[in-house]
Order: C-alpha cells, then sequence, then structure tokens
C-alpha cells in the first residue's frame, strides 16, 4: 500500500490524474475501472484539461464503470452513467463502443451482472480501478458485511447510502434501492488500484480501512492485501494516519 498526501482537494485531483494518464502513456489500449461520486470530479476535470492540451489520449482506452443503479435508464440524470457522460466521456476522446457500465434498464439482475462479467473478462481485465470511499468503507456499491469472493452482483443499498444520496434527488422516495456492483473479487484482481479521498468525513474510515483489521464489515479493508494500491487523499482525509 502506498500512501500519497495532498494538500488540498485540487492536488489530490491533480496527483490522481497524473497516476490515470501515467498509465494511459505507458499503455494506451489499456482498461480503466472508473468510480463516480463527488470525489473524482476534480479527477476527470484535470484529465478534460490535459485531454484538451493534447498531453493524454484516450482513443484506444477502454472504461468498465463499478456499478449503475438498477432501475435507472442511461439518460436518467441521477445515472451513473449519465454522470459519466456529464463529468468526463462526454469531454474526452473514449470511443462510445469501448464505454461500459452495468446496464441499469436490465431489470434480469442475473443476467445483467453475468453479462458485465463476461464484458471485463473478455476486455482483458482491469489495468487501472479508480475507486472512492463511503464513510462506512464501501467500495463501489460493496457494503459493510459483502462477501469479499463477489464477482458483479446486485445490492440492496443500506439506510446510509440511501441519505448519503438522496442530495442528488429531488426526494428520498426517488433513490433507488438497489444498484449493480463490481464484487470486491473483481476490484482486486484490477492489476492496480488509486483510491481518492478527500474532507474530514472520511478520516475515521480511512484509518479504520487502512490500519485497523481487514474484514468484511469495512469492505475496503481488503485493499491492505492488493499488491498494487494507492491512495492519494488531502489532508483532512489522512487526518488520523
Ligand atoms: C461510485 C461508488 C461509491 C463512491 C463512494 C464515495 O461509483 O461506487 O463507492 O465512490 O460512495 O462517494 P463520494 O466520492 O461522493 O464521497
Amino acid at each position: 500500500m502506498k500512501i500519497i498526501r495532498a494538500k488540498d482537494y485540487k492536488d489530490m485531483s491533480r496527483k490522481a490524474a497524473n497516476i490515470i494518464s501515467a498509465q494511459v502513456i505507458m499503455k494506451p489500449n489499456c482498461v480503466l475501472g472508473l468510480a463516480t461520486g463527488g470525489t473524482p470530479v476534480g479527477t476527470y476535470a484535470q484529465l478534460i484539461d490535459w485531454y484538451n492540451k493534447g498531453d493524454v489520449d484516450f482513443s484506444e482506452v477502454t472504461t468498465v464503470n463499478l456499478d449503475e443503479y438498477r432501475g435507472l435508464p442511461r439518460d436518467h440524470e441521477q445515472s451513473y452513467w449519465y454522470f459519466m457522460q456529464k463529468n468526463f466521456f462526454g469531454s474526452v476522446n473514449v470511443q462510445p463502443d469501448r464505454i461500459h457500465v452495468p446496464d441499469g434498464s436490465n431489470p434480469n439482475a442475473e443476467e445483467a451482472c453475468r453479462e458485465y462479467d463476461a464484458i471485463i473478462r473478455n476486455v482483458g481485465g482491469i489495468d487501472l480501478q479508480l475507486l472512492g470511499i463511503g464513510v462506512d468503507g464501501h467500495i463501489g456499491f460493496n457494503e459493510p458485511g459483502q462477501a469479499f469472493e463477489l464477482g458483479t452482483h446486485c445490492v440492496d443499498l443500506t439506510e446510509s447510502t440511501i441519505d448519503a444520496n438522496q442530495r442528488f434527488f429531488n426526494s428520498r422516495d426517488e433513490v433507488p434501492r438497489q444498484a449493480y456492483t463490481m464484487g470486491i473479487k473483481t476490484i482486486m484482481q484490477a492489476r492496480k488500484v488509486l483510491m481518492v479521498a478527500n474532507g474530514a468525513n472520511k478520516a475515521e474510515i480511512i484509518k479504520k480501512a487502512f490500519f485497523g483489521p481487514v474484514t468484511p464489515e469495512v469492505p475496503a479493508s481488503i485493499l491492505q492485501m492488493h499488491p498494487d494500491f494507492i491512495l492519494v487523499g488531502d489532508q483532512d482525509a489522512l487526518a488520523l494516519i
């Protein structure tokens, strides 16, 4: 495990974007696993900036996103597909047919998850997986207590995740109750894992996840066992370690 301390959110975003662009430069046809949420938005903005300056090229890159709400069509403003278009894909040259997000519009959970695992397998696995972390230690939608050995699967969102996500919807009732997510097994099989974390509300969980016991009660703690895991955090998120 490697920990990189950043001064602030902007610095964290820049350092994370640097690692991603290095990956793309070293292997132009790499597979990037991507995340949504507030934390990586600055990382995507930095990558877009470097793309516009001609410093990084995504034309051969394949992407697989971590997760998607079950029941939201792609064009729903709160779908993760939509988020990725708005915050990244719409502004860079990743080829549309190389963009993959679990199919939230497929009500058949088993089929949607099986197909997504097949996609990840067929593209040769993930070279670099970008992650955020939930305040309860979740990664993707792998909530506390989930088995470490799962591939893509359908999860019931916890009350705390529904609470955290309701700010993006008109009301709590509108927040989907289920999601399709890559499992911990899939994430652990990525050749490199890069986590971004910022803000004081992440400090406790960062300490627990990376300096406490490895346990399914803290899903991110398994990353202690990953051979190439990098955490880039700002001062507030790393304040307790
Ligand atoms: C996003 C995802 C989630 C977030 C986590 C942190 O695709 O899978 O695990 O990374 O909820 O979210 P933020 O960055 O909004 O604090």
